[in-house]
């Protein structure tokens, strides 16, 4: 069993130089390599995150495979390959699409995912769940991303491949990627002991910003600062640093990174309607929730007083109510 995995890995090592090949020196990568450029991926990228293609063909991982004397029954165990319908044997998993390899925490190949050129469904296909891999354990790019993170005790999180290879690109070398499954807690163990902040960065739409959310708790469980930065416009990190630049993205979204509280408090507001006198009640009560369990006094008034002006309620109004909520908390 140990000699499958051995071999799975090898053939994962040799799959994805095999696909980084095809897509920089071949004809038949040339449409990835056209889309890949058209996204802003330069070469720099496409070389150290090793990008590849697999062809619009049936047969020829299975080729490539056959040839250096793989077990093929092992190599669809591995994810590479896909069983036939009718069991008269296998056929690649992956086909025409640009292949961003997948490394564990030590570098070694462990999966691939696969990305449609273009509109497609599903856009990326990845390997399946299996000894070598598991999505819930992984973080995109953690291998290449540790030194930094250890130097400067902060991991920026992203949802997806593009997020990490375009902040890589800014200077950002402390980005990895949940790969859009919401973070778990086998991921923040992973975490844990490299970084005590952590800059949730994920996609400005509504489905990011409500796995930020429910980040927030499984990192403080785990004693990491939480931070949470904003993108407007529903774009993604990627889109933000390809329309606004390297800087903007540093200064503006990662140093402008929210504390866990002013998020939670920005995200009810979005989701009340406060022109409406019920939603803006409804929305005290909900922000209270949040402040009143503050053990710091002044941080409470701080959010207090910020509310008491933004909504035109009074601030003793605001504290009487925070405090009840204290107290009936004890
Ligand atoms: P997104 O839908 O935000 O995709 O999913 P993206 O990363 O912005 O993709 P591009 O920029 O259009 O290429 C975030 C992440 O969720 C995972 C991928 O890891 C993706 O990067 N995902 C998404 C899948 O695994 N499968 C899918 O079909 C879609
Ligand atoms: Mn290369
Ligand atoms: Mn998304
Ligand atoms: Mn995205
Ligand atoms: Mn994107």
């Amino acid at each position: 069993r140990n000699l499958e995995l051995e071999q799975q890995l090898q053939a994962h090592e040799w799959t994805s130089k095999l696909y980084h090949f095809l897509l920089k020196n071949t004809e038949h990568g040339k449409p990835a390599m056209d889309y890949l450029k058209s996204r802003g991926f330069t070469d720099k990228a496409i070389d150290t995150f090793q990008i590849g293609y697999a062809p619009a063909r049936w047969d020829t991982l299975v080729q490539f495979l056959e040839k250096r004397s793989f077990d093929l029954g092992t190599m669809e165990k591995g994810g590479l390959l896909s069983s036939k319908q009718d069991g008269t044997g296998y056929v690649d998993r992956f086909r025409d699409r640009v292949i961003f390899p997948l490394h564990n925490r030590n570098g070694k190949v462990i999966a691939f995912a696969g990305r449609v050129l273009g509109e497609g469904q599903p856009k990326y296909l990845n390997s399946p769940e299996s000894k070598l891999f598991s999505k819930s354990r992984t973080l995109y790019n953690l291998h290449q991303a540790k030194a930094e993170i250890r130097k400067s005790r902060q991991i920026v999180l992203f949802e997806g491949y593009g997020d990490v290879i375009s902040a890589w690109e800014a200077g950002v070398h402390n980005g990895v990627a949940t790969m859009g499954t919401a973070l778990t807690e086998s991921h923040a163990a992973m975490m844990r002991g490299l970084a005590d902040e952590v800059i949730v960065c994920y996609d400005g739409d509504n489905a990011g910003q409500a796995a930020a959310l429910k980040s927030i708790p499984i990192l403080e469980s785990l004693g990491f600062t939480a931070k949470i930065a904003l993108l407007s416009e529903g774009m993604d990190p990627d889109e933000f640093i390809q329309k606004h630049g390297a800087e903007r993205f540093k200064h503006q979204v990662l140093d402008g990174a929210v504390s866990s509280v002013k998020f939670k408090l920005i995200y009810l507001k979005k989701n009340h309607i406060l022109l409406e006198e019920d939603g803006k009640v409804a929305y005290i009560k909900d922000a209270l929730e949040v402040i009143a369990p503050l053990p710091s006094p002044t941080e409470r008034e701080i959010y207090l007083k910020e509310m008491s002006a933004d909504l035109q309620v009074s601030f003793d109004s605001l504290k009487q109510e925070c405090n009840e909520m204290r107290q009936a908390m004890q």
